[in-house]
């Protein structure tokens, strides 16, 4: 069998075993096969830079073994090829260990042919609990996976033994890579595809630390498509890949990239950066992927809300928690309550009957009510389906009933404490939040489908008179609109930064 038949075989045959699977199954085994082209791009850059005769490969989630076979393809093409491999596959699934050990002798003939000894061993069980994830002694070369993804819980045996990677709950891809990170070889590779949550999440800041402690990461691409990259198998996550090797003493630089799917490789630009410009500095070493959309560069904006005296926060009311004061129905005492579902895109729209939509305004609730006025509303979750991550309304003074108005805790709201949010400036705010250029940049820097305030507060912004000219033009246009006016004030005031 040809080697690039290996690599497409050990997929069809995974592809073919989740099949028969329910979808609760697969998800709780985590069981997502890499497509061939994927898993070709993530072992190119896995080929290690000091020849070694020898050498381990390991990939610790095997499933059918995709990875493992385009690991193993690469390094028996290039000009220096090893003399010996050792290829070690983790599975915890007994139904693929059979696939497995088919794919170990096609390998094994190919590499004779090659005139490569290889040799495979095949562990069934779970990863995390082997006696190699445990023993945090470095002893491969190369290591490639996808991991499962899930979330676990902290008294989860799994996490206890990789406690050192656990802060709050944590979730099993985490894990993997934390633990793969310490069983690298000096000058060792280490290729990941993951969902992007652990770059910003805080539920992976003790996972963070302990990758940057023993690896330097020296490239990622993220995928802005959800489905594209699995087209095979209906998977809701944003992925990334990462690589890395073991931790060099000064700092360098790492190579960033990003593309709508596979197809879209070839235009894809590459920024290569300071590691110290991409992790963040503060002890939750978060990480910010910088991005150029439509060849406008956002990072190049130097504000954020913080430079215009505007703030963003959470809206105040945890409903059952203010059960009491919560109506089904309007009456003189109430106001508008609004929640996410309020929100559309560039409109508030109040009431929609479907929500206890009032609450009482009276000065035992007023702490948790905001003054109607001028602001930005938001939602905080986006809709899976959803292109857009944002979705934003400029709120407009007066447009709602009464002098203040209630924000459920699941809307984030803008707004300038101490003065006021012009007309413009909201509708600008909103237009530009809910622009294509922002959505792809939040989906860059951000790997879930939550807008935190603290992605919204880092969020590059143009000038205040850029805002206030899209603001002036935003008003009843469709999103394929607002769009257009976004890019233009935004690529002509790229240039005018540019020529001056
Ligand atoms: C996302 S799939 C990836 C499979 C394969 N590496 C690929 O890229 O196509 C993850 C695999 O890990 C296996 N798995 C899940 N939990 C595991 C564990 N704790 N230890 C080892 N393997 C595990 C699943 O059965 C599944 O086959």
């Amino acid at each position: 069998m040809e080697q690039n038949e290996i690599v497409d075989n050990a997929y069809r045959n995974g592809i073919e075993a989740t099949r028969k699977l329910q979808a609760a199954e697969q998800k709780e085994m985590g069981q997502y096969m890499t497509p061939p082209s994927v898993a070709r791009f993530m072992s190119q850059r896995c080929i290690p830079h000091a020849h070694k005769s020898s050498l381990c490969v390991l990939d610790p989630a095997a499933g059918s073994g995709v990875l493992a076979a385009a690991a193993i393809e690469g390094l028996m093409d290039c000009d220096t090829k090893p003399k010996n491999i050792k290829l070690i596959l983790c599975e915890l699934d007994g139904r693929m260990i059979p696939t497995l050990k088919k794919l170990a002798n096609n390998l094994r003939n190919r590499a004779k042919l090659k005139g490569v000894s290889l040799t495979v061993s095949i562990k069934h069980g779970d990863f995390l609990l082997s006696q190699m994830a445990l023993s945090s002694k470095a002893i491969a070369d190369v290591i490639i996976a996808n991991p499962p993804y899930f979330k676990i819980n902290a008294s989860d045996e799994r996490a206890e033994k990789h406690s050192y990677a656990v802060y709050g709950q944590p979730n099993i891809y985490g894990l993997f890579m934390a633990a793969c990170a310490k069983l690298l070889k000096r000058n060792g590779k280490w290729c990941f595809i993951t969902p992007r949550s652990w770059t910003n999440g805080a539920y992976f800041a003790a996972m963070r630390k302990h990758l940057f402690n023993n690896l330097h990461i020296e490239a990622m691409h993220t995928f802005e498509s959800r489905t594209e990259h699995f087209t095979d198998d209906e998977i809701l996550q944003e992925a990334m890949i990462t690589w890395a090797t073991t931790k060099a003493k000064s700092n360098q630089n790492v190579i960033v990239s990003s593309s709508a799917g596979l197809a879209d490789l070839h235009n894809s630009q590459l920024n290569n950066m300071p590691l110290n410009q991409v992790i963040d500095d503060d002890d939750d070493q978060m990480l910010i992927l910088p991005t150029h959309v439509n060849g406008i560069d956002l990072k190049a904006w130097g504000s954020t809300l913080e430079n215009y005296s505007l703030k963003v926060s959470t809206g105040p009311i945890v409903a059952f928690r203010a059960d009491k004061f919560v109506r089904l129905r309007k009456s003189k005492q109430t106001v508008p309550f609004l929640w996410m579902q309020h929100i559309k895109h560039m409109a508030v729209q109040w009431p929609i009957k479907k929500k206890r939509e009032h609450i009482v305004a009276n000065a035992a609730s007023a702490w948790m009510l905001v003054p109607n006025e001028n602001m930005v509303v938001m939602r905080r979750f986006s809709p899976k389906e959803d292109e857009r991550r944002v979705v934003a309304a400029p709120y407009i003074e007066g447009s709602l009933p009464g002098a203040v108005i209630g924000l459920e805790n699941h809307t984030n709201y803008i707004y300038r404490p101490g003065g006021n949010v012009t007309e413009a400036e909201a509708v600008g705010l909103a237009a530009y939040l809910n622009s294509r250029v922002v959505n792809q940049y939040l989906r860059a820097v951000a790997g879930n489908t939550q807008i935190n305030a603290t992605d919204l507060r880092r969020l590059p912004l143009p000038s205040l008179d850029i805002i206030r000219y899209i603001g002036q033009s935003a008003l009843g246009l469709s999103l394929d609109e607002i769009d257009a006016v976004v890019e233009n004030a935004l690529a002509n005031e790229n240039r005018e930064r540019l020529a001056a």
